[in-house]
């Protein structure tokens, strides 16, 4: 596979926002018309179990942002786009993982160090509130990522650390088991825009900020208007940095409409106008894309199609023969398929000849000759004592005449008792 695998994963745990479309999907689709990439979109929703305990929510926002996806134009026969929970290989990688991680390292991983931290200074104890989820974020997340064995991963800053973990993961299941996955590598693209939300802090459901990227006109009016500005008055010069709403326009217009901006907010446009601009721009841009999102959205069963079909095919390809081989790797295998040299040798110690001493009713003792099935081949005559039996046993061994002490047996030939005393002989 010479091709470069990039890989991301979106939590539906929300409505996609236009922080989102700018910061992540735009570039996505646009990174995947690339033909010497292979692709790999998909709605982490076992990360979205550790962030929501909502049940509709999941279900709600899965929908939904996989209907963003294909209305931003991700084409479904070109990428790997599909649902984690639909890799039932992905969890199964996360114990793999687990396995060869160190409780340290997931110590250290911010999300959990936050929440910790956080406990301390409230007085809490120091996990409370934790759960397993959160602690194995990184775990389950390196899964997704090494079961593709992607060399890219675009993120946000927030996940350089997760890559980290998942390169260290990976170097040392390598390590233990042989060179089986690939180091992946952040990247992380300082063009790509991070929004201002309605207050000027980056856009984000955490500050509940958020622009829904398919509200309607009139929601996304009333939402712009919303913006903050400074309170410079029309015909004062506004400043382009620091200002939210021209970031926004920015994010989505042409450089050229970006420089006429510009130009404007220099010559003192009045707030309302500038409200009014980035609206229309903004229209512009998603019109068509609600468009589309909203026929997809009334036909959840195309989606779940769409997602369904991808997961299958790529289960078939990656994920069910990669998760066999490490499986094998591991020492998860079949027992039929140990290796067949113990067999042989036991088959071999059951078919070996024996010397057989015991003592009858008699009182006297004896010996046999018996072949590896158990046929008889010699049969002693009495003798006094073991020990006197056993030196005949031994002088047999040795190749001397068996008359003395034994005779044939049965339908025993002579070549047969050379044969079995040779045998033994040979041990
Ligand atoms: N943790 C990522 C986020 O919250 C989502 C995600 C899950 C992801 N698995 C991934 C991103 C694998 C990249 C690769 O944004």
């Amino acid at each position: 596979m010479p091709q470069l695998r990039i890989l991301t994963g979106i939590t539906p745990s929300g409505t996609p926002h236009l922080g989102n479309y700018a910061g992540a999907i735009r570039p996505a689709v646009e990174a995947s018309r690339q033909a010497e990439v292979e692709s790999f979109y998909f709605l982490s929703d076992y990360h979205a179990l550790i962030k929501t305990g909502s049940p509709e929510r999941v279900q709600r926002s899965t929908l939904e942002i996989a209907a963003t996806w294909l209305a931003a134009g991700l084409r479904p026969e070109k990428v790997w786009f599909y649902r984690q929970s639909d890799i039932p290989e992905i969890p199964e990688l996360t114990w793999l993982l687990t396995c060869v991680t160190g409780k340290g390292l997931l110590n250290r991983a911010h999300a959990y160090k936050a929440a910790v931290d956080k406990n301390v200074a409230e007085g809490e104890d120091a996990d409370a509130g934790v759960t397993m989820g959160l602690f194995m974020y990184p775990l389950l997340m390196a899964a997704d990522i090494l079961m593709f064995n992607a060399h890219k991963v675009p993120v946000g800053r927030d996940q350089i650390q997760h890559l980290e973990m998942a390169r260290d993961i990976a170097a040392s299941f390598n390590h233990r088991y042989g060179e089986h996955f690939v180091l992946p590598e952040a990247a992380v693209d300082d063009a790509v825009a991070t929004l201002p939300g309605l207050d000027g802090r980056k856009m984000s459901k955490s500050y509940d900020n958020t622009i829904p990227l398919f509200a309607s006109p009139a929601e996304l009016k009333k939402l712009i208007y919303a913006i903050v500005t400074d309170s410079k008055a029309p015909g004062e010069a506004k400043q382009t940095e620091g200002s939210p709403l021209f970031q926004l326009f920015q994010a989505f217009a042409t450089p050229a409409e970006t420089a006429t901006m510009r130009t404007r907010f220099a010559e003192g446009i009045a707030w309302g106008e500038a409200k009014e601009a980035l609206y229309d721009k903004l229209e512009a841009v998603v019109a068509p894309m609600r468009a589309r999102y909203e026929d997809l959205i009334a036909e959840p069963q195309r989606i779940e199609q769409v997602l369904k079909s991808g997961a299958e095919r790529l289960r078939a390809k990656y994920a069910t023969p990669f998760i066999a081989r490490l499986r094998e790797a591991v020492g998860l295998r079949r027992l039929d398929q140990l290796p067949a040299a113990s067999a042989p040798v036991r088959a071999k110690a059951q078919n070996k000849p024996q010397f057989k001493q015991y003592r009858e009713a008699d009182g006297q003792f004896y010996f046999k000759l018996v072949d590896g099935d158990g046929g008889l081949l010699l049969q002693s005559r009495a003798f006094a004592s073991p020990r006197e039996a056993g030196q005949a046993v031994a002088a047999i061994r040795n190749g001397d005449d068996f008359a003395a002490a034994a005779t044939l047996a049965g339908a025993a030939q002579a070549a047969d008792v050379t044969r079995a005393i040779a045998a033994l002989n040979a041990e």
